[in-house]
């Protein structure tokens, strides 16, 4: 039965979709995590363990969700997550992605490995771009790669830190799908099940121009993903990266610069000092470290370490509009979105992804308006509702080492009649400027 976007009332509904369409090796690389799958459970955990006090009574007809990244304007607190590959689940499928972003109104962040090309998709997509850089050993084919990215024309770029060694992510050895890709009789099965996507995606690109590549890969690097085993396909070696090659890069690109990929607040104070504009908290969708903690759980801390001098972002397991509003409340400038646009253009193409980033947009519009909030800078800690001790290392941080002295109280349930958080402001009286979020 073709499916059409209008039949998906969630992200989750995107999901199963995809989960119907796609290869089962296909679909696990895209939505599964490393290890035990234990950080995709805590990332989504982290998030329902927050609560949202709402606010009645406040003329919230006029709402507004636009915000602004790098001093340019964004339609919502949201971009759209860089991931390796999205070409594989739609023919042109990071085309299919950055256009929808377009349409949406957000930025959208192109992977060092995609299918398409940095230079066609931005010919082609339009809208704002960021590129997301993993820097090889030998470092001058990565300087290649932010050069290429200046001359397409590329706003941000986005380097990616948290893989400084290869994840363990054992379902794609068994399904054959690491890289290079192993054909397997498990594979050809799972490949002849889905005659859909082999028809519509990879015999046209096979018709086209053969077996896919990672085209923003340097030529000696640019290999078919089948090609014999023992070639570097995958993701390059990147054990020996530094702060230093991350100064290296704020020498060498003038445009907005963001490190990916931190949890732990001296890492953002000291990407401050490397000159970045913006840290993105994030575990990599809990692809990466399984025992890794939420990004959610991170944020509160570094964005009182960091947030006041540069943009704050988050991502991993951000499934509804409530996730974002609950970053946003906790300090972050915005989030990105990784598997929800995948399995949006896995579902229907560019109208799939469209469907992810709109069904976001009506879900944060939702939460704002029944927690009285009329712009995205009305949306404060204070509409949270969190447990004793979200957000804390404590007793291994040394007291007062990273946050800033809070005046509001923090944790809520239970909490001493006395210390109860004062209320907001009458909604007809200018909002309160978003105080400190304090020791988290
Ligand atoms: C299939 C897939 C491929 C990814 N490839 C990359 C990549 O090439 N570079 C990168 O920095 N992050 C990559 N990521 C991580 C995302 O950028 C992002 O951190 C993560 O997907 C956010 O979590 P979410 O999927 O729960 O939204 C990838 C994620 C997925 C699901």
């Amino acid at each position: 039965m073709t499916f059409r976007p209008q039949d998906a009332y969630n992200i989750s509904d995107l999901r199963d979709r995809a989960r119907r369409v796609l290869p089962r090796g296909l679909f696990e690389f895209v939505d599964r995590g490393t290890e035990d799958e234990a950080c995709i459970d805590r990332n989504a955990t982290a998030f329902k363990r927050i609560g949202l006090r709402p606010r009645v009574l406040v003329d919230v007809s006029e709402r507004s969700l636009t915000t602004d990244f790098f001093g340019q304007a964004s339609a919502m607190p949201l971009a759209v997550a860089p991931t390796g590959a999205a070409g594989l689940l739609w023919l042109d499928g990071e085309i299919a992605i950055a256009r929808a972003a377009a349409e949406s109104g957000i930025p959208f962040t192109l992977s060092t490995a995609s299918i398409i090309s940095m230079e066609k998709v931005a010919s082609e997509a339009g809208g704002r771009l960021w590129f997301q850089l993993y820097m090889w050993p030998d470092r001058s084919m990565s300087y290649q790669l932010v050069d290429r990215a200046k001359r397409a024309g590329y706003e941000a770029l986005v380097v990616t830190v948290d893989t400084a060694v290869t994840p363990n992510r054992e379902y794609n050895r068994r399904n054959g799908f690491s890289l290079p890709m192993r054909i397997t009789r498990r594979n050809i099965v799972d490949v002849a099940q889905h005659p859909g996507w082999f028809f519509s995606v990879f015999a046209k690109y096979i018709l086209r121009s053969g077996i896919p590549m990672l085209e923003n890969y340097p030529d000696q690097l640019r290999h078919k993903l089948t090609a014999k085993p023992g070639r570097q396909i995958g993701l390059p070696k990147n054990d020996s990266l530094q702060w230093s090659d991350l100064r290296e890069l704020r020498k060498r690109w003038d445009g907005p610069l963001m490190i990916k990929g931190v949890l732990h607040p001296e890492d953002a104070k000291l990407a401050l000092d490397c000159g970045v504009d913006g840290v993105i908290v994030s575990n990599h969708g809990g692809r990466n470290l399984d025992s890794a903690i939420a990004p959610i759980e991170a944020l509160p801390q570094i964005a009182d370490c960091v947030g006041h001098k540069i943009d704050v972002l988050l991502d991993s397991g951000v499934r509804r509009g409530s996730d974002i509003f609950k970053a946003v409340a906790l300090g972050a400038k915005g989030v990105f979105v990784g598997r929800a646009p995948l399995w949006g253009v896995s579902a229907a193409g560019e109208a799939g992804a469209l469907c992810a980033l709109e069904l976001l947009r009506e879900e944060i519009d939702r939460v704002m308006g029944f927690t009285g909030c009329r712009s995205i800078d009305e949306i404060s800690h204070e509409l949270l509702w969190l447990e004793a001790g979200f957000g804390r290392s404590h007793p291994i941080d040394k007291p007062g080492t990273y946050p800033s002295p809070s005046k509001a109280p923090l944790f809520h349930g239970p909490v001493p009649e006395e210390s109860r958080s004062e209320p907001r402001p009458l909604p007809d009286a200018p909002p309160s400027p978003i105080p400190s979020i304090g020791s988290l």
